[in-house]
């Protein structure tokens, strides 16, 4: 026991303070694990719930560097942070998971899609651009044809950085100026995704895959279902997949993998998050395990928990309406608190933006069906 207190006194320190931020120090809170950020406003949505909360920027070498220098273990809620500084506290002896190496590979797309190719786990085809200009070249040559998908190699979040070109149109309007990597259009039956756990020992645990639909105007996940619609030998193949990837990257905490069903019942791998993801926050109204806990369990090297399912469910996240700027207020709260098995999540943002995250709804429900009529 003397061992375990120790580890709940281990201060663990978040890079970004958003709404992942303050699910993951919610779930610290139940062990009464001391939890800091670093991001640039304590009125962000992680504020309230932090230990302590320091003013910066993820990005900036130094805020970084004197943010690790204050916690005994790092992690991260988004991915485009400061990696040299990482790096460099790493090779002090900091604790950091997602490894920054690691991290190094999952914030560049094309560094990704050569990670897939060359541990051989399924994608799509792909090349590199260094321009729109070279994009544009190549298809005059003939040596690149419609259609594809197009993806900023560095700035993609949200859908934004993510181009599908099928026309001479598209090629005038849609292209994406900066280095891309240019990736064969997938025919899509069904978009599914599976969170993994593993700890330093080498455990490795997966969630129930779950089912992605978007919005096609935002391309933003409309809602999440899980246990998702597939043959059971399809859901097997997703989490041994997903299995095999934190493995490669040698991660410590969550992946969560993105997948392709494509048309003809193939598994593709659309691209990785080394944290909490969207797809997950289902699990803490419906699973064992929230995949909060098991983050922190992975990056503490502790026993990873349980992942089996309490309840199917469906996600829907709060966007903020379309047309609208300002001040957040939530429509029909009463109405959605009287439905049975319809959990509420807000993330405190004070201002809205179109489709701007505000927070989630689960609905849990004992059949598929019912849930997704509650949603
Ligand atoms: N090769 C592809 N073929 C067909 N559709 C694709 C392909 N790549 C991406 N898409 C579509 O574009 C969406 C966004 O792509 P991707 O996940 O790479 O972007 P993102 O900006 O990281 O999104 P997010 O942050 O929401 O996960 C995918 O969920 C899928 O619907
Ligand atoms: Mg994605």
């Amino acid at each position: 026991m003397e061992h375990n207190k120790d580890i709940l006194q281990t201060k663990v320190g978040v890079l970004g303070g958003g709404q992942l931020g303050k699910m993951l120090a919610l779930a610290a809170g139940n062990w009464h694990l001391p939890i800091y950020f670093l991001d640039e406003s304590r009125d962000f949505p992680a504020g309230p719930f932090a230990t302590g909360f320091t003013e910066g920027s993820f990005k900036n070498y130094d805020d970084v560097y004197n943010f690790g220098k204050q916690v005994d273990i790092l992690t991260i809620e988004i991915e485009h942070v400061n990696t040299d500084a990482l790096l460099q506290l790493e090779k002090e002896g900091k604790k950091i998971f997602p490894q920054p190496s690691a991290l190094n590979i999952i914030k560049d797309k094309g560094l990704q899609k050569q990670f897939y190719k060359q541990h051989q786990l399924p994608t799509s085809d792909f090349q590199f651009f260094d321009s729109g200009e070279a994009i544009k070249n190549a298809i005059t040559a003939g040596q690149l044809q419609f259609p594809f998908v197009q993806k900023s190699r560095t700035a993609g979040y949200d859908g934004r950085g993510v181009a599908i070109i099928r026309s001479e149109a598209d090629l005038q309007n849609k292209l994406l100026p900066e280095a891309s990597v240019i990736e064969a259009l997938v025919g899509i039956q069904k978009e599914l995704a599976v969170i993994v756990a593993r700890n330093e020992h080498g455990e490795v645990a997966a969630f129930p895959t779950v089912e992605m639909d978007f919005n096609p105007e935002a391309n933003l996940v409309e809602w999440l279902v899980c246990p998702a619609d597939v043959d059971p030998k399809i859901e097997q193949e997703a989490e041994d997949l997903a299995k095999r990837v934190i493995e490669a990257y040698g991660i410590c905490g969550l992946l969560a993998v993105e997948l392709f069903l494509t048309k003809d019942n193939q598994l593709l791998i659309n691209e990785v998050a080394p944290r909490p993801h969207n797809s997950g926050h289902h699990t803490i109204d419906s699973c064992f395990t929230s995949q909060f806990e098991q983050h922190l369990r992975g990056i503490l090297n502790l026993p990873l928990g349980s992942t089996k399912m309490k309840s199917p469910s469906v996600m829907v996240n709060l966007l903020g309406a379309e047309g609208f700027s300002g001040p957040a207020f939530y429509d029909g709260l009463e109405d959605c608190l009287e439905i049975e098995g319809v959990k509420i999540h807000l993330y405190g943002k004070a201002n809205t933006k179109p489709f701007r995250k505000m927070g989630h709804v689960t609905v849990l429900a004992e059949r598929m069906e019912q849930a997704k009529q509650k949603g």
